[in-house]
């Protein structure tokens, strides 16, 4: 037998045993996670448990494994891979008393953090990952996801956004948007918002009287219903029916731009928005009305010009061949988690969030936090804010 003979079956020998030795702990390959807060708080239930929803998912990295159980490795929480924390319902009161330098804490939030108690300096100093709704994120979780509509990779949103020449509009894009006799719709559930939407609503609806139009409120907050069981005739009637439809946010933070935005453009309605973000992020130039650029009567009477005008109307369509949109929150962002904790470097990397509370208010934090002071906010939280999806 050669010298690299030996050296093969002798490798191939201790490959054997390893593999044999390790059988019973087969899943030692897996990342671990524990969610540390309610489970039922978005987007830990659309995350899963488990493997099993990223293998339907398909992501091209499935190997993480995902549970509620705090007593998963014997009550040794060091043996996580990850604790997953919602800014939502944190409590200081219960925090993990273990915790290993390998792990990292992450904190997810898919909610605006003006609704989040995140005044506490304790949670300083806590986190090591951030997985929210803002692109600055370790592990970005957006509601909206931008592709090329020729080749299918993703585009945005991005900061520096780089936005194409956008085509004119072709016969296919004219039909859809050809039977519509309807000025704009609302459909919303919440209607005493942070952002007070619902007063510049109000005045919108006043303002295009005199032209003639309504704005059609869907929803508790005005008198007309399209149910949510019935989402696919709602969807079809916003694009049959409206020339815009009202994509506003209830508060108002840095990239905080939601479904909204995503039902309008894949509905055919011309979005309006209203929201903390800087659009130019998610929208191409032409392709949105912002509405806090108006007066709520400035805004009628443009709505009325562009109403009155096709091509002007046709060119806010321009998009429709380039990109398209679509909500990763229960596909992509989920893929992604798990390939941020198979990102070797990135685990092995020692980071940390020694603020928190300015990460996510900013310039709001002085505000927001003597609010909540003020309101004496004890009560827990997941009562007050209870899940909206
Ligand atoms: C390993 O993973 C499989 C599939 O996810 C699971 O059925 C099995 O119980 C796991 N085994 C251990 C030891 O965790
Ligand atoms: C926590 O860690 C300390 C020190 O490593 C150890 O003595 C203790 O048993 C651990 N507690 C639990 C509940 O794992
Ligand atoms: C618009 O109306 C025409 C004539 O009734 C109809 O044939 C067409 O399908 C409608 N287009 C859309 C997008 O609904
Ligand atoms: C996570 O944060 C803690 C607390 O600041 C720190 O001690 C630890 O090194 C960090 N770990 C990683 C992997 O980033």
């Amino acid at each position: 037998m050669t010298a690299a003979n030996l050296l093969l079956t002798t490798c191939i020998l201790i490959l054997f045993i390893n593999w044999a030795c390790t059988e019973d702990n087969s899943n030692h390959t897996l990342k671990y996670v524990l969610y540390w807060t309610s489970y039922n708080v978005a987007p830990f239930y659309f995350i899963g448990k488990g493997q099993e929803n990223l293998i339907k998912k398909k992501c091209p990295v499935n190997n993480c494994y995902m549970t509620t159980d705090r007593n998963f490795f014997g009550g040794d929480l060091t043996k996580f891979d990850a604790i997953a924390f919602n800014g939502r319902n944190m409590n200081i009161r219960d925090i993990p008393h273990n915790r290993s330098e390998h792990q990292k804490y992450i904190f997810f939030n898919m909610e605006c953090p003006i609704r989040l108690p995140t005044c506490e300096a304790v949670f300083d100093g806590f986190y090591n990952w951030t997985s929210t709704y803002k692109l600055h994120s370790d592990i970005p979780y957006p509601y909206i996801i931008i592709r090329n509509k020729v080749t299918k990779e993703i585009v945005g949103p991005k900061a520096d956004m780089q936005w194409a020449d956008l085509p004119d509009v072709d016969h296919k894009i004219i039909n859809k948007i050809a039977n519509k006799t309807k000025l704009a719709a609302w459909f919303a559930s919440n209607c005493r918002s942070p952002s007070r939407r619902e007063d510049y609503i109000r005045e919108l609806k006043i303002a295009v009287k005199p032209f003639g139009h309504e704005v059609d409120i869907y929803g508790k907050c005005g008198n007309l219903d399209c149910p949510k069981t019935k989402r696919n005739y709602c969807d079809n009637m916003i694009s049959q029916d409206y020339y815009f439809y009202l994509s506003f946010e209830n508060s108002f933070d840095e990239d905080y731009v939601t479904e909204k935005l995503t039902r309008a453009l894949n509905y055919n309605a011309v979005p309006i928005v209203y929201g903390g973000a800087d659009y130019s992020r998610f929208l191409p130039p032409g392709s949105y009305i912002d509405a806090r650029q108006y007066t709520p009567t400035k805004l009628a009477s443009l709505l009325h010009e562009i109403f009155g005008s096709p091509q002007r109307y046709r060119d806010f369509f321009k998009w429709q061949n380039v990109y398209s949109y679509s909500d990763p929150t229960m596909s992509k962002n989920i893929c992604d988690v798990c390939a941020a904790l198979n990102d070797q470097h990135k685990m092995e990397t020692k980071t940390v969030y020694s603020n928190i509370r300015d990460w996510l208010l900013g310039s709001n934090l002085q505000r927001v936090c003597n609010i909540k002071k003020a309101k004496q906010v004890r009560k827990p939280v997941s009562s007050l804010f209870p899940p909206i999806y």
